[in-house]
């Protein structure tokens, strides 16, 4: 729902209709991701995407996501304040063993698909993935690929 009615204020804001912003409006209601500044994209990230993706994670996860902050999707990108995607440090996937994996893993994977994948590229502007056109916001927007032996 709250995703939804951002993507609504994105594309007033994207159609120019909008009223003269306040200077306590969130950043994010005015200006789109690609278009932000390495500061803006500070802000947003902290003020809309860690909250709402916190709130998804734990609905899935409490105990092992009630701590969730930057590093859990940034990693050392967190650390040394580069922010830099993909991170090494998530699980580095193989869309060829995906059915190889424990059923856990298993379930978190549909769930990323299901869930944080779309509402990630929600909250940036992008479509999900798309195999057919190979376009989009997709797991290797997070996670690096197995480099197969
Ligand atoms: C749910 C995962 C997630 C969380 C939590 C998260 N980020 Fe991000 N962040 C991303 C993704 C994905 C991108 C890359 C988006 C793209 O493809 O443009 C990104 C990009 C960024 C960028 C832009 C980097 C660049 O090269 O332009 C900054 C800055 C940033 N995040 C800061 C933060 C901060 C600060 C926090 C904590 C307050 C945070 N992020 C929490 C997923 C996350
Ligand atoms: C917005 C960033 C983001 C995207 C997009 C994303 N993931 Fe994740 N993924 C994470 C985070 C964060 C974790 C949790 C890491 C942890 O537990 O510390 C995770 C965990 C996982 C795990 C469990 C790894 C483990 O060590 O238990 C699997 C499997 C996984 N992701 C698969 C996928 C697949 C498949 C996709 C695409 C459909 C995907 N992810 C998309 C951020 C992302």
């Amino acid at each position: 729902m709250r995703t939804s009615l951002l993507a609504l204020a994105l594309l007033v804001a994207a159609c120019g209709s909008k009223s003269t912003p306040t200077p306590t409006e969130p950043v994010g209601a005015t200006t789109a991701w690609k278009d932000m500044n390495a500061d803006q994209r500070h802000d947003y990230m902290e003020h809309t995407v860690l909250p709402q993706m916190k709130e998804a994670f734990v609905a899935f996860d409490a105990e092992e996501f009630g701590e969730m902050n930057c590093k859990t999707c940034h990693g050392p990108g967190a650390e040394d304040g580069s922010f830099e995607m993909p991170n090494p440090d998530l699980m580095p996937l193989d869309f060829s063993k995906m059915d190889q994996l424990d059923e856990e893993h298993q379930k978190v994977a549909k769930w990323m698909g299901e869930v944080v994948l779309p509402k990630m590229a929600d909250l940036i502007g992008e479509q999900p993935y798309d195999p057919a056109t190979q376009q989009g916001f997709g797991c290797l927007g997070c996670h690096t690929m197995a480099t197969t032996k």
